[in-house]
């Protein structure tokens, strides 16, 4: 079939592969005109070579990406080569990190400055066996005044800065990295998943006012917290939906499909929500008799297991110290966000607000895209999808801009070790978009 467009031409058509534990999931898009995100093609797959939300069968894992890619490519016509990946897991670690550079005279910041302070982030030495995966810088102090967002421009001699910090296991990134060199791609670079999520299913103002994403998949439950617009805390909880299948599975004595179909089609999170006279009946295996099961029963199976994993997200949270900052209070998202009752138990058990966050309040909708699929796009089962995408597309317009303006950081020079590192560019990106006249100092610094 004569394709299209290739992903690495110059058209900033950018592919997002989140790889979960239940599917893979591939999307393809690009900015619309009105400035939405317009999506292409989707593939999915079912993923059986994950375990809670890391590689765990090499081969399983690749044949599912093969599949997805090819479906997605096939609905798009766009020749899929790069991808930006998701990563996520229990391995996933979170610190915060203060960096420091005295510069030679007080001239105006510049983003090399920034780079630089970004640069010494990287010489951390972490435990063996884990590596930076982002570096995200949150506020400045420049000259002993503290809380500046956007340092460039400023004049100052020292800089300061707090960095939040994303750490993986190595093997967990290279096993990811195997996987989509087996399918023949190229990672552009790897995105923590609750991040690309917030990117989805969050707005400017959310963040600002302070927020807490939760996505719900079925291995993990990802958490990231924002406030004032930064990212302040990430977390991955070992535990997601797969996990309320299986007490259901074991609690109703049932096969695991039936479980997953009794939880969907029937499952509540709050067992008073539920009348004591409501039975569903299941059929038995091979012409043994029908099961009888309580809705009420299977609502306490499903509440029992939620709540648990609801307190872990709470205990993320008041670790995190913002606790009492939390005006947009909290976001579920991802499969399990789907659950009847959750947003009440949610509300119930941390006290805060709650909503379910749907990835297609920036979407546009493409002509050529059937409206079924783009109707599907709103589950929160794509948010990750849609948020890697996204992520992408900033990443691939802020790329093509430093090529057009050479004064600007050009993103590729910096991403000599084998992957980009656009995550700890994000808040930089937007520091310096409307800022291009900006000229590169290339003094010596001192540190
Ligand atoms: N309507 C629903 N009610 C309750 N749970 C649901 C519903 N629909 C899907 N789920 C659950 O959502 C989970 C899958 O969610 P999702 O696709 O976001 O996970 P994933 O991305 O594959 O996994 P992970 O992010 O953990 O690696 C499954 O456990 C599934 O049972
Ligand atoms: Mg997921």
């Amino acid at each position: 079939m004569e394709k299209r467009i290739t992903t690495n031409n110059e058209t900033p058509i950018v592919v997002g592969l989140d790889i979960g534990t239940t599917k893979i999931c591939v999307t393809v898009g690009r900015r619309s005109g009105t400035n939405k995100i317009e999506v292409l093609g989707v593939g999915y797959a079912e993923s059986s070579g994950v375990n809670r939300g890391m590689v765990a069968n090499i081969q399983k894992t690749v044949s599912s990406i093969t599949q997805a890619v090819e479906a997605a490519s096939v609905q798009s016509n766009v020749n899929i080569n790069i991808v930006h990946v998701g990563i996520a897991g229990q391995h996933i670690k979170s610190l915060q990190h203060r960096g420091i550079l005295t510069r030679k005279d007080d001239t105006e910041i510049n983003r090399k400055d920034i780079e630089q302070l970004v640069e010494d982030m990287y010489k951390l030495v972490l435990p063996p066996g884990e590596e930076i995966i982002h570096v995200l810088p949150q506020e400045f102090t420049i000259d002993n005044e503290p809380g500046i967002k956007d340092p460039i421009g400023m004049a100052g001699r020292r800089m300061e800065a707090n960095f939040h910090i994303i750490s993986g296991h190595v093997s967990a990134v290279k096993n990811i990295q195997k996987c989509v060199a087996k399918a023949n791609l190229e990672a552009q670079e790897l995105i923590l998943e609750p991040l690309a999520s917030s990117e989805a299913v969050l707005d400017e103002a959310e963040k600002d006012a302070g927020v807490v994403l939760v996505d719900i998949g079925g291995g993990t439950t990802d958490v990231a917290i924002f406030h004032e617009g930064i990212i302040r805390h990430t977390a991955v909880i070992p535990l997601g939906g797969n996990i309320v299948t299986e007490d259901v599975k074991q609690g109703c004595s049932v096969l695991r499909n039936q479980a997953e179909l009794l939880k969907i089609r029937f499952g509540s999170a709050l067992a008073d929500e539920n009348r004591d006279n409501e039975i569903i009946s299941v059929p038995g295996l091979r012409g043994r008799d029908h099961k009888e099961i309580s809705v009420k029963n299977l609502a306490y199976i499903i509440q029992a297991r939620m709540e648990e994993i609801i307190e872990h997200v709470y205990y993320e949270i008041k670790s995190s110290g913002y606790e009492r900052k939390l005006i947009g209070g909290i976001v579920i998202t991802g499969g399990g966000a789907q659950l009847k009752h959750l947003v009440q138990l949610v509300e119930y058990v941390t006290g805060l607000d709650c909503r379910i966050g749907f990835p297609n309040e920036h979407l546009a909708k493409n002509e050529e895209l059937p409206k079924k699929v783009f109707d599907e796009l709103k589950s929160p089962l794509y948010a990750t999808g849609i948020g890697l995408l996204i992520k992408g597309i900033e990443a691939a317009e802020y790329n093509a801009d430093s090529k057009e303006k050479p004064g600007k950081l050009d993103v590729v020079g910096i991403s000599e070790r084998g992957r980009s590192r656009f995550g700890f560019l994000d808040r930089i990106v937007k520091f310096i978009s409307d800022d291009s006249n900006v000229n590169v100092d290339d003094k010596e610094y001192t540190k």
